[in-house]
């Protein structure tokens, strides 16, 4: 498959392979509302938490959005948007390759992007995600006054998606729901019991033998099917629906006929790729939002609506699915998450994680009504918890380092053996079983044992005391004390800490 290529790719397509395994550090005092949620809000460099969090969320994420800078070569407020080219691909590359690991069989991701960047970005994703991986790539319109300082007015960015499994993404999407415009179109003259409702022209393109029959309407107008076109069902199916009542032919009761479809009825419209601005809001819309959340003063430069992250989450995900934004900005992604009943994600590098998100998510806990909240019937509460990003797991030459807990090295055991994320926090020596094998974990004197070495070492009395598991085991340890014969004929095989555990 041809790929990009650029000055630094090599080194670039390393990078997140490379990206230390960090701990995730809480923040009590800027975290907010109910504790047990797992609603996180992270700030750091997204390729180090991305890391930090892939022992945990690998597979369990149904929607990533990210609106990466699009290098505008603007400075703005909050971030600089001006990288050199081969520079934007080296950053968004790495990221990109961390983030495919984090989609659930049926997620998707989408991302925001325009014309500086967005060509490359789809050569790119092609390459990360796959080519036919590829769902769609969305129009927003993003203004509605028309932009005359440019040779050619600039009013619209692309919102492109790639989904793990397309087929299966089609069959779970959900469809989008109908505005107030749409639903304005259904009515209800005569007072019809099953509510408001449309008629919708009985023809189709064509010429089928049997559906060419002609039609008389109730004062005897007789009908056929107009030039190049024929009826849209068969005759026997035309009669069963005039005999429900479901045929309508217009005011006078003689013209063409129509079906008729009840408001009730229309689950939504299938998305389609066009995104207008009445639809799903404008950058003037995201501005306003942010000047309310904010203050005049302390706005947000490059801020999207909230009902076009609406219309994404409405889309891929449904209650209770996790959201990922890991370039989170002014924290539109998890503010619009949690008015819909997600739990979510979020990071961002910047000062403004503290500035702008954690003010931004409190309010909306205490029932804030901008944005999406009157359409969601937003009424406030839940949480979330904010994170920093803390010491790595290894130190340079490999080694644990020496703050690390039982909990978090077995998180990072059991997703670097398995590749999926181990659940609940590890209380016990034995992870798990995965594809019939048990993994093993003695560290920090999980057996109780608190001298330095206690229960690290892999005796035969610590072989007696652990978990038991009839087949194959994998036990990690500082060191063994039984020999290979008595290894094999017990089925385990023995891993030595730090050496056997992936650092990276
Ligand atoms: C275009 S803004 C996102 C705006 C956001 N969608 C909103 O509605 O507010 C891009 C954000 O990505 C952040 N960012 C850029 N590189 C990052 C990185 N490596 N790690 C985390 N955040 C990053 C920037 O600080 C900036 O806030």
């Amino acid at each position: 498959m041809p790929t990009l290529t650029w000055l630094t790719r090599e080194a670039d397509i390393r990078l997140a392979q490379k990206a230390p395994y960090r701990l995730l550090e809480a923040v009590p005092d800027l975290s907010y509302g109910d504790a047990q949620t797992e609603n996180m809000i992270i700030q750091g460099d997204n390729l180090d938490a991305l890391k930090a969090l892939l022992p945990y969320y690998a597979g369990r994420v149904k929607c990533i959005y990210i609106d990466p800078p699009y290098n505008t070569k603007s400075a703005f407020e909050h971030y600089d948007d001006n990288l050199e080219h081969s520079k934007w691909l080296s950053m968004v590359y790495p990221r990109l390759e961390l983030l495919r690991e984090f989609l659930s069989e049926d997620g998707s991701i989408w991302v925001s992007i325009d014309d500086n960047e967005g060509h490359y970005l789809k050569v790119i994703m092609d390459e990360i995600f796959g080519r036919k991986k590829f769902v769609a790539t969305n129009v927003w319109q993003k203004r509605y006054s028309r932009e005359n300082r440019e040779a050619i007015g600039d009013v619209h960015e692309y919102v492109m998606i790639y989904a793990r499994d397309p087929e299966r993404f089609k069959l779970t999407r959900n469809k989008v729901s109908l505005d107030e415009k749409s639903r304005k179109v259904y009515k209800n003259p005569n007072n019809d019991p099953r509510g408001p409702w449309r008629g919708i022209p009985m023809t189709a393109q064509g010429w089928r033998p049997n559906q060419m029959y002609s039609i008389t309407t109730p004062k005897g107008k007789v009908h056929l099917p107009p030039e190049g076109r024929c009826w849209s069902t068969l005759e026997s199916e035309y009669k069963k629906l005039l005999e429900q009542g479901r045929i309508y032919f217009g005011k006078d009761n003689n013209s063409q006929p129509n079906v008729i479809r009840y408001l009730s009825e229309v689950e939504g419209h299938v998305p389609w790729t066009w995104w207008s601005h009445e639809e799903v809001g404008h950058t003037d819309e995201s501005k306003k939002e942010s000047q309310l959340l904010f203050g005049k003063d302390v706005t947000f430069g490059t801020p999207k609506p909230e009902r076009l992250l609406c219309r994404i989450i409405e889309i891929a995900t449904n209650p209770g699915d996790i959201v990922l934004d890991s370039f989170l900005g002014s924290g539109t992604t998890c503010a619009v998450a949690h008015k819909m009943g997600r739990r979510y994600i979020g990071i961002e590098m910047g000062e403004h994680a503290v500035t702008h998100c954690v003010p931004r998510l409190k309010k909306v806990i205490d029932g804030e009504q901008g944005g999406i909240s009157k359409a969601v019937n937003w009424q406030g509460g839940g949480g979330f918890r904010f994170y920093r990003l803390g010491d790595a797991v290894f130190d340079e030459t490999g080694k644990i380092n020496q703050n690390i807990r039982f909990a978090t090295l077995a998180a990072h055991v059991w997703f670097c053996e398995t590749k999926t994320p181990i659940g609940k926090k590890a209380k016990s020596p034995l992870l798990g079983v995965h594809n019939e094998t048990a993994y093993y974990l003695l560290f920090n004197g999980i057996l109780g044992d608190k001298r330095p070495d206690g229960g690290n070492v892999l005796t035969s009395k610590v072989l007696k005391d652990l978990p038991p598991f009839e087949g194959q085991k994998v036990i990690y340890g500082e060191t063994t004390r039984l020999g290979a014969e008595r290894l094999q004929a017990e089925g385990i095989i023995f891993k030595q800490i730090p050496y056997d555990i992936k650092a990276r």
